[in-house]
């Protein structure tokens, strides 16, 4: 069977990914909301996994994501699904993320038992990992990995909720992973998550983003695919 061709789908610049967040998505629709921002343009799919213990919140379980897996594969489209957990302890969930059918899983260093060995333990799986840092925690807890991983995530509101206002104060953490990588050599993408809208993407970008989460901004929008595009549009003009 062919993977269907999407004609909408051009980035203009590659260097940049665009992954909304489907905690903002309609949960009633669950699979034609991610099917409908992929055909609108979107890179990746972000999905927020919280557990009410290590944030408030509660979302979605393991067979969320292996159903939306599934209805990808029935509807013939190609989708990578990176996996935010904001759960504790991680250890006791990751497997069952990784047999759902993650691409890429981030996790917080805080929340593990052993962040060295998980993040061993996820790439013995073939999955992708990433680390994330909370808007109140210093650079210097997850820099040792930095040449391990293939995301850094750089929280720009306390994680738990969709919807919050963008914390400017963490771009300074941003421009300085953006150029410990570009004085080392690393190669993992930079991404910012939390208040993500096209007012605040560009200082994310001038600040050596290259990855964004956008929950309500596009899932709150009257169209996905003109929102995508402007962003498109601002990433590369602005
Ligand atoms: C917050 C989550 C985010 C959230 C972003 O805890 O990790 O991914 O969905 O939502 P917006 O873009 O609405 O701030
Ligand atoms: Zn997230």
């Amino acid at each position: 069977m062919q993977t269907k061709f999407n004609p909408k789908f051009n980035p203009p610049d590659p260097i940049y990914f665009i992954c909304p967040s489907i905690l903002s998505a309609d949960f009633a629709k669950l699979g034609e909301e991610v099917s409908a921002v992929m055909a609108a343009g979107a890179d990746r799919i972000h999905v927020d996994i919280m557990d009410n213990h290590y944030v408030p919140n509660l979302t979605f379980g393991p067979m969320v994501l292996k159903a939306l897996r599934s209805y990808a594969r029935q509807n013939h489209l190609e989708i990578k699904f990176d996996v935010h957990l904001m759960v504790q302890p991680v250890e006791a969930l990751v497997d069952a993320f990784i047999a759902a059918g993650a691409d890429l899983i981030v996790f917080h260093p805080k929340a593990a038992l052993n962040a060295k060995a998980l993040l061993n333990h996820i790439k013995t799986h073939g999955v992708q990992v990433g680390l994330a840092l909370n808007p109140d925690e210093p650079l210097a807890l997850i820099e040792p990995y930095f040449g391990e991983i293939d995301r850094v995530l750089i929280m720009s509101v306390f994680p738990g909720f969709g919807g919050q206002k963008f914390m400017p104060d963490v771009l300074a953490k941003t421009r300085e992973a953006a150029q410990i990588r570009r004085e080392k050599s690393y190669s993992f993408r930079l991404e910012m998550d939390g208040g993500i809208s096209p007012l605040t993407l560009a200082s994310c970008r001038d600040a050596g983003a290259d990855t964004f989460v956008m929950g309500s901004a596009i899932f709150g929008s009257e169209s996905y695919e003109k929102m995508i595009q402007d962003c498109r549009d601002i990433l590369k003009i602005s």
